[in-house]
């Protein structure tokens, strides 16, 4: 469920030296505060839940820098960078806590769910493998979607990234998640209608759980 690499990650080994990571990890804090177990009158606990979703995204997008001419790639990529500076670190980390407090929550991996989400729906078995896939994505209190717009666009994986994001977007229920892409380049990933529920589902009139983050690649710093 949760990769080796971040086996150990929490709140309290997340260094704050640069000022994007303190954002990052308070924004990480304010949106776990959201979520409250109540006890009823009658005895009985009762799940507080947001219905909004919570971002780190980049502000300069994979698909964007890929669209660049070559020789002002790397410039680019070293300014605006979004690869190690934490959002998979403390996306785990916020998972570990609601887990500890009672809440479902289940981590997929882009590159991997939406693989797997392709071949189930190929397995000619009336939609049985597909449905065990989609389950508990569609079910979990939090669905926590690690690197959503990594996988090559094709139409039916926009079909697919819809159906889950607009079913969740329904039923007001969460999701949290992290991209190398940028608002643009996201919804030419995942499709347009997903990405403007995805990302609109982040503010209300009071908070914005959102943020477009760059800052150093955290292991390359400790290789130097
Ligand atoms: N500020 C930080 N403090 C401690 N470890 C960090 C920090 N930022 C990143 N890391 C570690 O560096 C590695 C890369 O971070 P990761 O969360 O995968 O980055 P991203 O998802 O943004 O690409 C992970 O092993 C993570 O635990
Ligand atoms: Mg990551």
């Amino acid at each position: 469920m949760i990769p080796d690499e971040f086996q150990k990650a929490n709140f309290e080994n997340y260094k704050c030296e640069e000022e994007v990571q303190q954002q990052m990890m308070s924004l990480t804090k304010q949106y776990l505060n959201e979520f409250s177990i109540e006890t009823a009158e009658d005895g009985r606990k009762k799940k507080v839940i947001p219905s909004q979703n919570f971002g780190l995204i980049a502000s300069f997008g994979e698909q964007r820098l890929k669209e660049m001419p070559v020789g002002e790639r790397a410039e680019m990529k070293w300014k605006h960078n979004n690869f190690g500076i934490g959002k998979t670190h403390l996306q785990v980390a916020l998972a570990k806590q609601l887990l500890k407090k009672g809440f479902q929550v289940l981590i997929v991996s882009d590159a991997v769910f939406i693989d797997d989400l392709m071949q189930a729906k190929r397995a000619g078995d009336e939609g049985e493998q597909l449905n065990r896939l989609l389950g508990p994505a569609l079910e979990a209190d939090v669905l926590i979607w690690d690197d959503i717009g990594k996988s090559k666009w094709t139409e039916a994986r926009e079909t697919m990234y819809y159906r889950i994001i607009n079913e969740r977007y329904r039923k007001q229920m969460p999701i949290v998640f992290n991209s190398n892409e940028d608002r643009g380049t996201l919804a030419d990933k995942i499709g347009y209608a997903a990405a403007s529920r995805l990302i609109g589902q982040c503010s209300d009139e009071q908070y914005r759980f959102l943020l477009d983050a760059e800052g150093q690649d955290w292991r390359l710093k400790r290789s130097v």
